[in-house]
């Protein structure tokens, strides 16, 4: 609960890439409601209008404080120049605490710049493992958990996963999936959205599809060999493909492929009270994003899951998802057999329950308290 007289704290809230929005758009406005200062810090890791902007004016979430500008780069460009970047807005506005979100670039270098510093780093949606160490994201999760000092975590898999890499267990807090506060938060303002209608689709008979794993797309025998099996579903399913500005620049490059012989249509990224609109009104979802694995569970709508594995085993053992791979017969298997079975309703893991950021803006108070307590302005 809020404490009048709890010590104000300024907080740096990190978001960089489209997934980030959606977890730090509750997480702001919780700690804004309880009088401390954020400092909103947006990278520029993720920069069209579509990928960025929209999602501040949907989420209804302040403009950032600080934009980095960093843009697209390889890797290690990208990562460095958040950190010289970061590091500079550290050193001027000194916040007592860093908050980071997801799995991004702009997640790992920001947690970095905190470590060095000796700044206090809360990571939310901490200890999630794919075990997939040739994915990006894997290797930011493992580093920033390594280098935080309060693990927020969404499941309690990700407790397991921490306790198993030696994380100290005072560290560790599970208060649940904020992504899932932004759905509940929007959901009723999305059944407004006339998206579905506007593209001609009906409820319940469309399928929506979303790719933009490195490991899918930037190969182009799997990207053909997936989607080749998506347009031959989508003579049964008509198929709205969100189309990631990652993929869409390698679809350009695949001249032999012919999405017009099925029903796909080829959208560019969608808002996020639009998206969350044709995901909740769909049949099915067939994607490699984190995030629709887990919103798929909360609305109770079928997932496949177009990769080898997942660091979300939660909705597949208790929701919608399941991990079908990407060799293109077990995709159409899969989605012939999820079309003919009735639509078993999930089970809505615990704490997704629309309140994690309260949770997280206590277990930040209560860190800062025992701080206070220990006159340690430093270490958490
Ligand atoms: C990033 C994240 C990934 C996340 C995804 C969410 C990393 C390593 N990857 O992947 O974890 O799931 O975001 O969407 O942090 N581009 C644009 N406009 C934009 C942004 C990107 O055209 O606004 C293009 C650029 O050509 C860029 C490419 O997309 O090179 C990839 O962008 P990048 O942020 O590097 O990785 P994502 O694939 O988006
Ligand atoms: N999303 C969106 N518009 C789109 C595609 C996705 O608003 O056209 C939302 C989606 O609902 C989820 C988030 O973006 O909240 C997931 O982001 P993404 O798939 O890019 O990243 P990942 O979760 O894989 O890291």
């Amino acid at each position: 609960m809020s404490n009048q007289a709890e010590p104000v704290l300024k907080i740096a809230c990190v978001v960089g890439a489209r997934p980030n929005f959606m977890k730090m758009a509750p997480l702001v406005r919780e700690l804004k409601r309880r009088g401390h200062e954020t400092i909103l810090v947006h990278t520029g890791q993720h920069y069209d209008e579509n990928m960025s902007k929209v999602f501040f004016d949907d989420l209804g979430m302040p403009e950032p404080d600080v934009y980095l500008g960093v843009g697209s780069g390889s890797h290690s460009r990208q990562t460095a120049t958040v950190m010289i970047e970061f590091e500079r807005i550290c050193e001027e506005r000194k916040p007592d605490l860093i908050v980071v979100v997801g799995d991004v670039n702009s997640t790992l270098a920001c947690a970095l710049v905190g470590a060095k510093m000796w700044i206090p780093v809360a990571h939310v949606e901490a200890g999630l493992r794919s075990f997939d160490a040739r994915m990006p994201e894997e290797i930011n999760r493992v580093i920033t958990d390594r280098i935080s000092d309060l693990l927020l975590t969404p499941s309690p898999d990700g407790d397991a996963n921490l306790e198993a890499e030696g994380i100290p267990a005072d560290r560790v807090h599970l208060v649940g999936n904020i992504m899932i506060d932004s759905l509940l938060e929007h959901l009723e303002r999305a059944k407004q959205s006339s998206i579905v209608s506007n593209l001609g689709l009906a409820d319940g008979e469309y399928a929506v599809l979303t790719l933009h794993r490195p490991s899918n797309v930037d190969d182009p025998a799997v990207l053909t060999e997936v989607l080749d099996a998506v347009r031959d579903v989508s003579a049964s399913l008509p198929v709205a493909f969100s189309c990631h500005p990652r993929t869409r620049q390698k679809i350009g490059q695949l001249p032999g492929l012919d999405l017009d012989a099925g029903n796909v249509k080829l959208l560019e990224p969608l808002g996020y009270i639009d998206f969350l609109s044709l995901v909740s009104r769909s049949r099915l979802v067939m994607t490699d994003s984190g995030g629709l694995q887990e919103e798929t569970t909360a609305l109770g709508i079928p997932c496949l899951t177009i990769r080898e594995n997942t660091e979300r085993p939660i909705t597949v053992e208790q929701g919608t998802n399941r991990i079908v791979g990407t060799d293109g017969g077990r995709i159409r298997e899969e989605c012939a057999r999820a079309l003919s079975q009735p639509i078993s309703k999930s089970r809505v893991p615990a704490l997704w329950d629309g309140r994690t950021a309260g949770r997280v803006a206590d277990v930040i108070e209560s860190w800062n308290r025992r701080r206070s307590e220990r006159g340690d302005e430093r270490a958490g």
